[in-house]
């Protein structure tokens, strides 16, 4: 952090969580916080909650949470210090420059400018589409059937046929040769000296998710020689992190994300109404995009090119967003080749219920995977059925895996035990997933629980939080070290010392921890679901309760830790006679 505690703190309390939530999610209040559709996964009842009181927010369906800090950084896409930037800024709060360590301040400033440099670029694209220079690149626009709102919208320009105006503008303006070949514009040769990366192109901006220029694209007008020439990665423009589309698709709401392949698809979806397609930057769909996608949706519908390399990218696409928890879904376009050609030919009505028809993706591999098999031939059949056996592996989930064995038989036609069987054969050969026992009723046994005794410590810091008036009675039976992960022991030092001088503060707690991961966990600490007791005994019991439990897995974990630390010894000894006695006394409320 580059920031003192105290700005930090300063900045956070001069930005009550309330209101500048209330800026990007509509929310009711219900009790003593506010409810509202939680803005990082989709669902349809307000599980995401803000609390005035404890200056933090939870979505109780997907865990996200954190302080004001954490919001901002998520929901915009922000470092820390570009979130507390913003914050300061809303709130009029002047940061103060020194604390800005020399490196981090030019690193910063030349993000500033090269942004700078790709707007100014953008600009001038744009302008240069209306000149009559660009005739030929607006002309080629409207021949892909673009309208004015459209090519607004997107920025789209013309880079026009001289090779170095480009450069002469932007030195004009006062960058240098440098930054504008670190902005990925300009390039030097020899032979001609400073010359324009782009010429006689249509130009699509690539922008971030806040609308910033990161980059471009751009498409010679016919036929040509690359057909697309993009921006190289630079400081700014990270192609495996970027989507385009995405600045105006995040904002959506539609339940899923189109993926496409080409900045036209995208196009010619927001154009007709879809304005949830994204694509990736003229390189293959990554891991961190879909990291990305992740953030708005649970549902990608792949809308790839109908030809082989489309079908192979959408198979990659496919295993990509399954490993980070999204469930894509193919999107046919035959008899036409990508999203724009289909929309063009058959329009919004056809494409949105080819949208309703998307197969799901395994049963969409398993149609391309079955091309390679000759089914009437009895060997090839078993392969084909043993290649599908090892595919069903890899759903981890118990329930899931079993519902995929069941609908795969039927529609292959296989006998389900004997599919069960191949594939638990198959896993118990390689240890990939374990044997589920399928009870006669039919129903699963549950997912596996979270450790009890790992539950009872959260509910101890929610009741902290919620009711610090039991903390005198907490410290007579629970010390920091009593927690068991490193994280936790961490948020009780500092929540135990809060609560002893009365100082109480869970949002400023959440600002200890700069990582994301860590501060939602902590958010998570704060925010567990307490049960609702109405009288005092039940209270007392469910109080008693978690303090017995947390005291348990204490000892518990000392003792396993005693095998690698002999001076665990007197605390496991001691945590078993402060057992006892615990087990031995009343704990009231009161
Ligand atoms: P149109 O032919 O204009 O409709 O383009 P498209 O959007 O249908 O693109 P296509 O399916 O041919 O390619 C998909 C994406 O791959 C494009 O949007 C580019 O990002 C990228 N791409 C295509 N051709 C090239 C190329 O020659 N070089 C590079 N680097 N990327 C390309
Ligand atoms: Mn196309």
């Amino acid at each position: 952090m580059y920031y003192p505690e105290e700005i930090v703190e300063e900045v956070r309390q001069k930005n009550d969580i309330v209101d500048v939530i209330s800026g990007y999610v509509r929310m009711q209040k219900k009790g003593a916080s506010y409810f509202g559709l939680c803005p990082f996964h989709n669902e349809k009842t307000s599980s995401f909650s803000v609390s005035p009181h404890k200056q933090m927010y939870y979505c109780f369906g997907c865990g996200a949470g954190g302080n004001v800090f954490t919001f901002i950084m998520n929901y915009e896409n922000y470092s820390f210090s570009e979130a507390i930037k913003m914050l300061a800024d809303r709130a009029g709060v002047a940061l103060p420059e020194i604390e800005y360590n020399e490196e981090m301040k030019k690193k910063e400033s030349r993000r500033a400018t090269l942004l700078e440099i790709n707007k100014e670029a953008a600009t001038y694209f744009f302008y240069q589409l209306r000149d009559k220079h660009g005739q030929l690149g607006y002309d080629y626009l409207k021949k892909r059937e673009l309208s004015d709102v459209t090519i607004k919208n997107f920025g789209l320009g013309y880079s026009n046929k001289t090779s170095n105006d480009l450069y002469l503008y932007l030195k004009k303006k006062g960058y240098s040769d440098d930054l504008l070949k670190d902005a990925g514009l300009v390039s030097f040769s020899e032979k001609i000296g400073m010359c324009d990366k782009f010429w006689n192109r249509v130009m699509f901006p690539i922008q971030d998710i806040n609308h910033r220029v990161i980059g471009f694209g751009g498409r010679v007008m016919g036929d040509g020689e690359p057909k697309y020439l993009n921006s190289p990665e630079t400081e700014i423009f990270d192609k495996s992190r970027n989507l385009y589309g995405l600045n105006f698709a995040r904002t959506s709401r539609k339940g899923n994300m189109i993926l496409c392949e080409g900045y036209m698809d995208v196009i010619a979806l927001h154009q007709a109404g879809f304005n949830q397609a994204v694509a990736s930057l003229g390189t293959a769909f990554t891991s961190g995009q879909a990291n990305l996608l992740r953030r708005y949706t649970d549902q990608v519908l792949l809308s790839y090119d109908s030809d082989g390399a489309g079908t192979k990218a959408a198979l990659r696409a496919i295993g990509i967003l399954r490993e980070v928890g999204l469930t894509g879904k193919v999107i046919n376009l035959e008899p036409y080749k990508d999203p724009d050609e289909f929309i063009k030919n058959l329009g919004t009505e056809a494409f949105d219920k080819r949208m309703e028809e998307a197969e799901n993706s395994f049963f969409f591999e398993l149609r391309i995977l079955q091309r390679d098999f000759d089914l009437k031939d009895p060997e090839a059949k078993t392969k084909f059925h043993n290649e599908i056996a090892r595919r069903l592996c890899n759903f981890q989930e118990e329930v899931e895996r079993e519902n995929y064995i069941e609908a795969v038989a039927e529609r292959y036609h296989i006998g389900f035990e004997n599919l069960r069987k191949l594939v638990y054969g198959y896993a118990a050969k390689t240890g990939l997933a374990k044997e589920a026992t399928r009870l006669k009723s039919g129903i699963q046994s549950k997912e596996k629980k979270e450790d009890s005794g790992v539950t009872a410590q959260k509910l101890l810091f929610t009741w902290l939080i919620e009711e610090p008036k039991t903390y005198p009675i907490v410290k007579k039976y629970i010390e920091v070290s009593d927690f068991t992960h490193p994280l936790y022991v961490k948020v009780a030092e500092k929540l135990f010392a809060e609560l002893e001088t009365g100082n109480l503060n869970p949002a400023g707690i959440i600002s200890m921890f700069t990582d994301e991961v860590e501060q939602r966990e902590v958010a998570a600490l704060f925010n567990t679901k307490l049960a609702a007791l109405e009288t005092k005994q039940d209270r007392d019991k469910a109080f008693r309760d978690i303090i017995i439990k947390v005291k348990e897995c204490s000892y518990q974990y000392h003792t396993e830790q005693m095998g690698r630390d002999v001076s665990a010894l007197d605390k496991v000894i001691k945590g078993k006679k402060a057992l006892e006695e615990l087990k031995k006394t009343h704990i009231s409320l009161e």
